[in-house]
């Protein structure tokens, strides 16, 4: 049986914490989608094509790892991929609370879809998608947090 997982997020825009995991989920299952959300709440820096384009660039090198965006609820995203793993990264106690929710809220929605928590490297656990962005919207260098595609797609975005 194939075990496929679904990383998804938002990746606005995707980070070096972004890739470890994807590259990390490859151990639990044999397929990972990774599955941008495109109706989040939140106003994206990036258009979700610009993010599924950096995405395939910074984690795109293995043929088990695939890109995908969707519309509406991530169960049913998942269930539609016969996906029985929802992977996400947990940084701090901080993200807990809000994981925890979803993790159980999907379970009720699917059951028998398990999320399961990856831990990102030390040097990574103070990094997210938002820090990075107000970084670089004040000029700062953010080079060492995201791919070179990724901090030059952020300097242009907030060239003057
Ligand atoms: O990177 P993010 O913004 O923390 O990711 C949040 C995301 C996209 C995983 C979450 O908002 C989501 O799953 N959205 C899809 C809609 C949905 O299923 N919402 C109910 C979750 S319990």
């Amino acid at each position: 049986m194939t075990r496929i997982a679904v990383y998804p997020g938002s990746f606005d825009p995707p980070t070096r914490g972004h890739t470890d995991l994807v590259s990390r989920s490859l151990s639990l299952a044999d397929r990972v989608i990774v599955a941008l959300a495109r109706n989040s709440a939140k106003e994206p820096l990036f258009t979700a094509e610009e993010r599924l384009e950096m995405l395939r660039t910074v984690a795109g090198s293995d043929p088990r790892v695939s890109f995908e965006s969707f519309d509406g609820l991530l169960v049913d995203f998942a269930r539609a991929r016969g996906a029985t793993l929802i992977v996400r990264g947990l940084r701090a106690i901080s993200d807990f609370e809000y994981e925890f929710q979803m993790a159980m809220m999907n379970r009720k929605l699917l059951p028998g879809l398990e999320t399961v928590f990856l831990v990102p490297p030390e040097d990574a656990t103070y990094l997210s998608s938002s820090l990075v962005r107000e970084v670089a919207r004040h000029g700062g260098d953010v080079s060492s947090l995201v791919h070179p595609v990724v901090a030059e797609a952020l300097r242009r975005r907030f060239a003057r």
